[in-house]
C-alpha cells in the first residue's frame, strides 16, 4: 500500500468512528509519514512484519487501527486507507527518545533477546513508556464501541490492556507479543517487572509467538505476582481468567507466491542474476539492521569459504539487504559501522573488478523487488541470535515455486519450529554456519526439492489469515458473551 493525496495531508474522510468493532492497537500505523526532498509529504507502508500480518483482518472488519506515523508531527486527523480507519497517535520528540528509542528499544528490545545488546534501566524512559501507554490506552477507550474487540500489540504497549480494561471493563482485550517473550532469569532484572506482568493480565488473552514463551509468563506471573495458575490459566482474585497460549505468526503466502510468478518479478529476478554476473550460487540475506538479525557472523562465515577456497567470487555472491532501523539508537549506529567494516573488507581482500564478495545493500524495497531477490537467490540465509519469528525466512518459502532453492535457518528464531526441513544452524557456531553453508551450496537439486516441497507444504497451509482468525476466535471464546463476533479475516 503506497498512496500520495495529492494536498500531501491524509485524506480524511469520516470523523473517527466512535464505534468500532475492531481496534487494532500498535506502535506503529500502517503507514509512515515521510518528507519528499521538495517538501511534500507521503504515505508509504511501514516497514516490519506487523502490517501485512493485519491487514486482512482489517479489510474483513473495517476495522480501526490506532499507532504512531512515525515523525514528531502532532495531532494529524484520523483518515481512512485501504478499507481501515487509521488514528495516528502523536509523539512528542522527548517520547521518541524516551518511550521509543529508550524503553522499548533499549530497555525491552534487548532483555526480551537474550540480552543480545545489553539493556539499559532510566526510571525517566519507564515513566515515558506509561504516559505513552496510558494515552493509547484512552484513545482506544474513545474509538471502540460496546463490548468490542480491542487487539493491542507488541512489546511497546504492554500496559495498555490493563489500562484499557479500566476504562472499558465491557471489551474483549486480546494482546499479542511478536517478539520473544524472555526466559525468567532475564526478565527478572525488569525492575518494573512486576507492573508489566499486570499490564498484560489486563488482556482476555494473551498470545505468543511460541508454546514456551506463554509458559515462562504463566510461571512468571505465578512467582511474581502470586496468581493461581494452572496449565496455560491464569485466575485472577477479581474472577477473571487469562489465558497465555501460542500463535505463530505467518505472513500472506498465496499473496508473496502470486507475486513471485508474475512476469515482472520473474524478469527482474533474471536481470539481478545477470547484473551479479550470473554466478553458479547466490546466497541472499534480508534483515532489518538488527544487532539481534547475526548479519555479521553470517558474512564472516562466508567470507571464509572464500578464503577456504571452497568457491571463488565468480561461483558464489552473497547479496546482504540490510534495511535501516532505529538510526538514532547508538547501538544501532555501532552496528551499522561494523557491517560497513567488514563488507568493505570482504570486498577488498576477496572481490575482483566487477565481482564484489558482498552485493550490501542498505536500503528498503518494496514486495516486488524482495520476491525478485528471493527468486533470484538460491540459498536464502537467515541466522538470527534470537527472533520472534523471523517472516523473512517464511517469505522465501512462500516465493520458491519451483521448490528449488535451500534455507538456511538459525535454530533460534521461531520459525524453526516450523521449518524442520531447513538447514539448521546455531548463529553463535561459525564453523557449523560454514558447514551449513557449505551443504546447501553443494546439495543436488532432489535434496533442496524435498526439503522445500515439506517447507513450502507448512508455509502455504499456515498463512496469516488463518493466524489472526485464530487469535481472534480463542480471544472470543475466552470472553463469549460480550459484543459482536469479529468476522473472520478473508483471502484477498
Ligand atoms: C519488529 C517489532 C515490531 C516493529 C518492527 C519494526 O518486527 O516486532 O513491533 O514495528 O520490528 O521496528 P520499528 O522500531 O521500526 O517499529
Amino acid at each position: 500500500m503506497s498512496f500520495n493525496p495529492p494536498d500531501g495531508s491524509p485524506h480524511r474522510v469520516e470523523p473517527v468512528p466512535k464505534s468500532a468493532n475492531l481496534v487494532i492497537v500498535a506502535n506503529r500505523l500502517p503507514v509512515d509519514r515521510v518528507e519528499q526532498e521538495d517538501g511534500t509529504v507521503a504515505w508509504r507502508r511501514s516497514p516490519g512484519g506487523l502490517v501485512s500480518a493485519l491487514e486482512p483482518v482489517m479489510r474483513s472488519n473495517n476495522g480501526t487501527w490506532i499507532g504512531w506515523p512515525g515523525g514528531t508531527d502532532s495531532d494529524l486527523e484520523p483518515f481512512e486507507e485501504g478499507g481501515m480507519n487509521l488514528v495516528p497517535m502523536s509523539l512528542s520528540a522527548q517520547e521518541i527518545e524516551e518511550f521509543y528509542e529508550g524503553f522499548s528499544n533499549g530497555t525491552l528490545w534487548p532483555i526480551y533477546h537474550d540480552v543480545v545488546a545489553k539493556p539499559e534501566f532510566h526510571r525517566e524512559w519507564w515513566d515515558s513508556y506509561v504516559t505513552v501507554n496510558q494515552r493509547f490506552a484512552e484513545r482506544a477507550a474513545e474509538v471502540a464501541g460496546k463490548g468490542a474487540t480491542v487487539w493491542v500489540h507488541d512489546y511497546q504497549l504492554q500496559l495498555v490492556p490493563q489500562m484499557l480494561r479500566e476504562l472499558r471493563p465491557d471489551l474483549r482485550i486480546g494482546f499479542y507479543l511478536h517478539i520473544p517473550f524472555p526466559p525468567n532469569e532475564l526478565f527478572q532484572q525488569l525492575p518494573w517487572r512486576r507492573q508489566i506482568l499486570e499490564g498484560l493480565l489486563g488482556a482476555d488473552l494473551v498470545g505468543f509467538q511460541l508454546a514456551g514463551g506463554a509458559q515462562n509468563f504463566v510461571r512468571l506471573v505465578r512467582q511474581r505476582v502470586g496468581h493461581k495458575t494452572h496449565r496455560d490459566l491464569v485466575y485472577l482474585p477479581d474472577g477473571r481468567t487469562v489465558r497465555a497460549a501460542a500463535f505463530p505468526i505467518s505472513i500472506d503466502a498465496a499473496g508473496f507466491e502470486e507475486l513471485a510468478r508474475s512476469e515482472g518479478v520473474g524478469k527482474r529476478a533474471t536481470a539481478i542474476r545477470e547484473a551479479l554476473g550470473n554466478p553458479r550460487k547466490i546466497f541472499l540475506g534480508i534483515d532489518r539492521l538488527d544487532y539481534t538479525k547475526g548479519i555479521h557472523a553470517r558474512l564472516r562465515a562466508f567470507s571464509e569459504l572464500i578464503v577456504d577456497e571452497h568457491f571463488d567470487v565468480e561461483e558464489a555472491v552473497f547479496v546482504q539487504v540490510a534495511t535501516p532501523s532505529r538510526e538514532r539508537v547508538e547501538q544501532y549506529r555501532i552496528l551499522r559501522d561494523e557491517i560497513d567494516r567488514l563488507v568493505g573488507r570482504v570486498n577488498g581482500d576477496l572481490g575482483r573488478i566487477g565481482r564484489p564478495a558482498i552485493s550490501y545493500l542498505h536500503s528498503s524495497y518494496p514486495r516486488e523487488e524482495m520476491a525478485a531477490l528471493y527468486r533470484a537467490a538460491d540459498i536464502m540465509v537467515v541466522t538470527p541470535y534470537r527472533d520472534g519469528m523471523n517472516l523473512v525466512a517464511k517469505e522465501y518459502v512462500a516465493c520458491r515455486f519451483e521448490d528449488d532453492g535451500a534455507l538456511v535457518l538459525s535454530e533460534f528464531a521461531g520459525a524453526a519450529n516450523e521449518l524442520r526441513q531447513a538447514w539448521l544452524v546455531n548463529p553463535y557456531d561459525i564453523n557449523g554456519m560454514k558447514s551449513a553453508l557449505l551443504e546447501a551450496f553443494e546439495a543436488d537439486e532432489r535434496e533442496t526439492s524435498k526439503r522445500m516441497k515439506a517447507m513450502r507444504k507448512t508455509v502455504l497451509a499456515n498463512d496469516v489469515v488463518a493466524w489472526a482468525n485464530s487469535f481472534l476466535e480463542g480471544l472470543s471464546h475466552e470472553r463469549p458473551s460480550h459484543g459482536k463476533q469479529v468476522r473472520p479475516a478473508t483471502r484477498s
